[in-house]
C-alpha cells in the first residue's frame, strides 16, 4: 500500500506482520516467554490519564528539548536493535539513519552493538553531520574489545554511550526459538555478514544459529559485568554514559550515585525476564523518590517500551522523563518502506505529540508535569 494510506504507528506492525520473513517477524515482534512484559509496557500506558488544562492559548506549540546534552527537534529517539537488515535486507541500519535524518524533524539515532551494517556505513549514510547518533554498548568479555570499539565511535562522532545491563544471557523469545534460524538464507546470509556478532565460543552449542536468532547473537556479552565496570567505564571516556535497562528504584539511585549522565528504565520491550514490570510504572515510582534524595537533577532518565502514541510521550515526560525510545515502530517502518517510512514514522509521532500537547493545553515541553496525569489506576493490574 502507499505510505500516504498508513496513518499511525500500528499500522506498520500490521503491515510488517503481512510481508516480512517467518524469520524476521518472529525476532523482531517476540517479547520473553509468555509475553506478560511485552504486553503490559503497552497496558500499563492505557492506564493512565490526563487532566488537560482549559483556555490556555495554544497557537503555538514547541516540542523541542534537549537531550544528553544536544538539542533535539522532539523528545523522542529510535532506541538500539539489533539486525536490521533481516527486515531491510540491502540497507539495514543505514536507511534508519537517512530516515531520522532527511525530514524536517529530526531524531536522535542509537546503534546497536548488534548492528547489521557497521557504525561506520551508518554515520556515513547520516544525512548530515550533526546527526545526533548515540553508540549502545553490549560489554564484551573481552574488555578491550569494547574499549577499542568505545575509542573508535569517539571518533566518528558519536555523542552518547548507552550500556544495556538487562542482558547478562538472552531472554527466552519463543516464538525465535521455535524458527530455526539456520533455516532461513535470510537470517544466515545477515549472522555470514557479520561474523563478530555471532559467539566466538565454537564448542558452545547454545550460540548455534539453529537455537534462535537471539541465542545466537548474545553469546559474546560478559555476564560478569557489575557497578564497578561501570565506573571503570566512566575513566575510559568523556561522553555521557547511560545505563541502558534499569529496572528498580534503588538501581535508579544508585545510578545517580555513581556519576553516570542518565538511566533507560526499560526491560527490553519484554524481551528479557518475563513479568519485569512496566517502565512507566517505575518511573512513576523513581521520580518522587529521587526527588526527595534531591538526585533528580543528577541524571536524565529515559524510558521505552510499548510508546506508540505521542500521548504515550506526553504521559512520560509529564512523570519527568527526559526523553522516550522506540525500538519495534522503526524496525518495522523501515522494514516496509526503508528511509521514507522512518521519516513518515517520526513525522507521525510528532504529529500526534504537537496534537496532543494542544489539547493538553501546554506550549512547551518544560510545562509538562504529573499534575496533568490521573495516576489513580496506575497500578491496577
Ligand atoms: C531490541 N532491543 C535492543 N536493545 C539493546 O540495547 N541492544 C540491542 O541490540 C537490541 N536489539 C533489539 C532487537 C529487537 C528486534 C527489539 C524489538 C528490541 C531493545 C530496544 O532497544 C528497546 O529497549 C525496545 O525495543 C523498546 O520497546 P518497544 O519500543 O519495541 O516496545
Amino acid at each position: 500500500p502507499p505510505l500516504n494510506s498508513l496513518v499511525n504507528l500500528y499500522d506498520f506492525e500490521k503491515l510488517a506482520s503481512k510481508i516480512l520473513s517467518n524469520q524476521a517477524w518472529a525476532y523482531y515482534s517476540s517479547g520473553a516467554e509468555d509475553e506478560i512484559s511485552y504486553r503490559e509496557n503497552h497496558s500499563a500506558y492505557r492506564r493512565i490519564f490526563f487532566k488537560p488544562r482549559i483556555l490556555v492559548d495554544v497557537s503555538k506549540v514547541d516540542t523541542n528539548t534537549e537531550m544528553l546534552g544536544s538539542k533535539t527537534d522532539v523528545p523522542f529517539y529510535v532506541s538500539a536493535t539489533a539486525l536490521c537488515k533481516l527486515g531491510n535486507p540491502r540497507e539495514g541500519e543505514k536507511d534508519i539513519a537517512r530516515g531520522c535524518g532527511q525530514g524536517s524533524t529530526k531524531v536522535p539515532q542509537m546503534i546497536s552493538t548488534l548492528a547489521s551494517c557497521s557504525v561506520d556505513e551508518i554515520v556515513e549514510a547520516a544525512p548530515s553531520k550533526d546527526q545526533i547518533e548515540w553508540y549502545q554498548v553490549y560489554v564484551n568479555s573481552d574488555r578491550k574489545i569494547t574499549k577499542d570499539m568505545i575509542k573508535h565511535v569517539e571518533k566518528l562522532g558519536i555523542k552518547a554511550l548507552f550500556v544495556t545491563v538487562d542482558a547478562p544471557s538472552l531472554g527466552r523469545r519463543e516464538k525465535d526459538l521455535k524458527i530455526k534460524f539456520l533455516g532461513s538464507d535470510q537470517g544466515a546470509k545477515v549472522m555470514k555478514e557479520n561474523p563478530e556478532i555471532v559467539n566466538q565460543d565454537k564448542n558452545d552449542n547454545d550460540s548455534e544459529p539453529a537455537n534462535g536468532a537471539s541465542r545466537a547473537l548474545s553469546k559474546f556479552i560478559d555476564p560478569s559485568l557489575t557497578w564497578n565496570d561501570i565506573m571503570e567505564m566512566r575513566k575510559w571516556t568523556k561522553l555521557p554514559i547511560v545505563i541502558k535497562g534499569v529496572q528498580r528504584v534503588e538501581d535508579v539511585v544508585k545510578a545517580a550515585e555513581v556519576g553516570v549522565n542518565g538511566v533507560v528504565l526499560s526491560n527490553h520491550g519484554g524481551r528479557q525476564l518475563d513479568y519485569s514490570r512496566p517502565p512507566i510504572e517505575l518511573l512513576a515510582e523513581a521520580m518522587p523518590i529521587l526527588k526527595e534524595k534531591q538526585l533528580d537533577d543528577k541524571l536524565e532518565l529515559y524510558v521505552d517500551g510499548g510508546i506508540r502514541r505521542g500521548t504515550d510521550v506526553l504521559k512520560a515526560l509529564c512523570l519527568g522523563a527526559k526523553g522516550v525510545g522506540l525500538g519495534r515502530p522503526f524496525l518495522y517502518a523501515n522494514s516496509c518502506y526503508g528511509k521514507d517510512g522512518v521519516q513518515r514514522a517520526i513525522e507521525m509521532l510528532t504529529e500526534e505529540l504537537e496534537m496532543s500537547m494542544r489539547l493538553l493545553g501546554v506550549t512547551s515541553i518544560k510545562d509538562l508535569s504529573s499534575d496533568l496525569l490521573d495516576l489513580t489506576n496506575l497500578k491496577g493490574r
